[in-house]
């Protein structure tokens, strides 16, 4: 099969599997790299992971159908995901869904027509002492109240940040934080994928 993806990309995952006894033990990193590559995991992608790892094609789908942060669909330049499991809606995370829904033009769990936004509902994130919370790009924010969370997708279209930071979103739009002693992160998303700086979806805020 053709590599469809990038040399860069292509070194990276020979450099991954050489760190696993079994080749096969890297199909989840792999297919985070074809998320990298591509934006979302194509079905060319999950055929080229079966081929460098030994996996049936089907075996590869049934791992990235799996874990739902696999996107198998594009995704806009900001995915804002909404918790609505029950700390968040009982904090009134259906309003806060809502408004980002009607600000955004972006109906839960699709993609805006110009590809900026992606809007989704999901479940627990762990932060249920900062409810109700939210991500963008898997950066979260807490305490976000509905007229925030309007005000974080005006940003989020006029300002167009290229580095996703949570720190900078809490100052900026959230309230009550589960821990106010919470690390300060000083790197964040540059991509709606979670920043992990080994495979380039990190940057410097
Ligand atoms: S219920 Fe929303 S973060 Fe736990």
């Amino acid at each position: 099969m053709i590599p469809t993806w990038s040399a860069e990309n292509q070194e990276r995952a020979t450099a991954l599997i050489a760190q696993y006894p079994e080749k096969r033990s890297a199909v989840m990193p792999l297919l985070y790299i074809a998320s990298v590559e591509h934006g979302y995991v194509t079905d060319d992608a999950m055929r080229e992971v079966a081929e460098l790892t030994g996996l049936t094609a089907a075996q590869v789908q049934s791992v990235a159908s799996f874990y739902t942060m696999y996107r198998r669909d594009p995704v806009g330049s900001y995915l804002v995901s909404v918790c609505t499991s029950i700390s968040c809606w009982l904090r009134g995370a259906d309003d806060v869904l809502a408004a980002i829904e009607d600000e955004s033009g972006t109906l839960d769990g699709e993609m805006s027509e110009n590809g900026t936004f992606t809007v989704e509902h999901i479940e627990c994130t762990g932060a249920c002492g900062g409810a109700p919370a939210l991500a963008v790009n898997w950066e979260l924010i807490e305490g976000v109240e509905p007229d925030k969370g309007r005000a974080l997708i005006r940003w989020l279209r006029d300002a167009e940040p290229e580095t996703i930071s949570a720190d900078e979103m809490q100052v900026l739009f959230g309230g009550q934080r589960s821990f106010e002693w919470g690390v300060s992160e000083p790197e964040g998303a540059i991509a709606p994928l979670p920043a992990f700086a080994p495979y380039g979806t990190a940057g410097e805020v």
